[in-house]
């Protein structure tokens, strides 16, 4: 594993992981198979996509896919993806040594696909549009908090795709990332991001948070889930904050 700090918070993580292209594209067929829909539909022209956030249908067209059941089919598969990320936000966290103040938990993963033609805006993995908060002006919140995501990761699982290249508005320098490798960054406002269009074939990426814990309703039910059923949601003891442990 090469390690490459872009600046602004962004480290590139290069040679991660091997991943074998036809077992992918196994895999990806057969989890769409069975995931779950991707959007609500609101019935008045707008939906609701896993995020939370409220689209048109031309929006809907244009956002990836995400797969969320990743640990159904190959447990073996998912814990080897979750390995390697943890590796990353080790190597990221020695750069960035006060990121374990702010962290314990690792949200459940999911796999994102763009097709031809996708995309994502810059945004930050922070916004209060993905969170509980809905606040207008004099009005005060339910919740004064928006996420609790810190620290984001995006392992690329293949790089026979055009375009979908990952930019960071605020990095000295954009990583170029080859399958297998991960960029680490900021999950606020530093870490603005986007992918640009997919102009041929297909990108896959592993994405997960680091954070202090879910925060929305439906993130704390799927944490629990998970963690019950061992899919590793918790930051080993090691990476967190000395005085965080139980004292003898
Ligand atoms: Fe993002």
């Amino acid at each position: 594993m090469e390690v490459e700090d872009c600046g602004g918070g962004v480290v590139a993580f290069h040679n991660v992981v091997d991943i074998d292209r036809e077992f992918l594209a196994g895999w990806i067929a057969k989890r769409r198979e069975t995931e779950p829909p991707q959007f609500t539909d609101n019935g008045d022209g707008t939906y609701t996509n896993l995020g939370g956030y409220t689209i048109d249908a031309e929006q809907a067209l244009s956002q990836p896919g995400r797969l969320v059941q990743i640990w159904d089919d190959d447990p073996e598969f998912a814990q080897t993806l979750s390995d390697a990320l943890l590796e990353c936000v080790k190597g990221y966290m020695d750069i960035y040594p006060a990121a374990r103040q702010a962290v314990w938990a690792r949200m459940p993963a999911h796999v994102v696909t763009y097709t031809e033609g996708q995309s994502i805006g810059e945004h930050t993995d922070t916004s209060v549009e993905v969170s509980d908060v809905k606040y207008w002006e004099g009005e005060i919140p339910k919740a004064t908090i928006s996420s609790l995501n810190v620290i984001s990761g995006s392992l690329l699982l293949n790089d026979d795709f055009e375009g979908g290249e990952m930019r960071f508005r605020h990095a000295a320098k954009q990583p170029e990332m080859k399958a297998g490798g991960a960029a680490l960054y900021p999950s606020n406002y530093i870490g603005m991001h986007e992918v640009r269009p997919v102009t041929k074939g297909e990108r896959y990426s592993y994405l997960q948070f680091v954070g202090a814990g879910p925060l929305t309703p439906g993130e704390i039910a799927t944490y629990k889930q998970w963690d019950r059923e061992g899919k590793s949601v918790w930051l080993p003891p090691e990476m967190l904050y000395d005085s965080r442990r139980p004292s003898e």
